[in-house]
């Protein structure tokens, strides 16, 4: 993974160009890196802001066999940044916020964005994403009081390429443990959610239950199973909830 490198001074999403390429110019464990990401986006539709030369964004190409699972690989990532993370501050204040975040101190340090091409019924790409928030001190107004950043907590900038290449060698490590099915993987992404095990609020579909849900951890897909007052489990995938924490 990280075999192959295109880096752009300057790009309007990693996501976006690594999608635009034709299927012969796409190979698994692509990597896409800029230094200036202009037009970032998130998931549900959000922009992702970063600052120009002081953080991570990039994008991994993947062409696995194993489509649909491909939310747990996304997990993967996320519990690869966890693990890098607790490296850098010897800190278990840092976890994943199900789907796509990874906190640090209960704010945003990174996120993930999964896109995934077909061709016809066959899976393509697998597109993931990554935003981390390395070097940058100041955020805009909107997102100020929930993001945070590696050098706000250290103290001190970081070297952002050997914590690329740090994380992508952990990404790949994940990657072969998520082909092989390992139930160790889903055990350890969901020991660093936030919630787990405890009793979270929910908004289904846009709608806030009044009842609390126990978290039970995620499944083989990658979705959160809850188990609700009646003692009933239920699954939920991304797009049907939102967590209330
Ligand atoms: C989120 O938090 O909602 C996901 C953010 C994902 C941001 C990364 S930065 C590199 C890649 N290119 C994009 O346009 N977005 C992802």
């Amino acid at each position: 993974i990280g075999q192959s490198l295109t880096y752009f001074e300057e790009l309007e999403s990693t996501n976006s160009y690594v999608k635009s390429l034709p299927a012969d110019k796409i190979d698994h464990g692509m990597l896409c890196v800029t230094d200036n990401q202009t037009q970032g986006r998130g998931q549900y539709e959000r922009e992702w802001e970063s600052e120009s030369g002081q953080n991570l964004t990039f994008s991994l190409v993947f062409k696995p066999q194993a489509r649909e699972r491909f939310h747990v690989l996304t997990l993967a990532c996320a519990l690869a940044i966890v693990d890098q993370l607790q490296e850098i501050f010897n800190d278990p204040q840092v976890c994943i916020k199900w789907p796509n975040d990874v906190l640090l101190n209960g704010k945003k340090v990174a996120g993930l964005l999964t896109e995934t091409m077909f061709a016809g019924n066959k899976l393509d790409r697998l597109v993931i994403g990554i935003g981390m928030n390395v070097n940058q001190t100041s955020f805009s107004p909107g997102i100020s009081s929930e993001a945070t950043s590696v050098q706000l907590k250290k103290g001190h900038s970081v070297e952002r390429e050997p914590l690329l290449s740090n994380l992508l060698r952990r990404i790949e490590y994940k990657y072969n443990l998520w082909q092989r099915q390992h139930r160790a993987l889903i055990k350890g992404i969901n020991r660093n959610i936030v919630g787990y095990g405890q009793w979270v609020g929910l908004k289904v579909n846009g709608e806030l239950k009044k009842n609390t849900f126990k978290m039970l951890g995620i499944n083989e897909k990658g979705q959160l199973l809850m188990l609700n007052q009646d003692g009933g489990i239920e699954s939920f995938s991304y797009e049907q909830i939102r967590l209330i924490t």
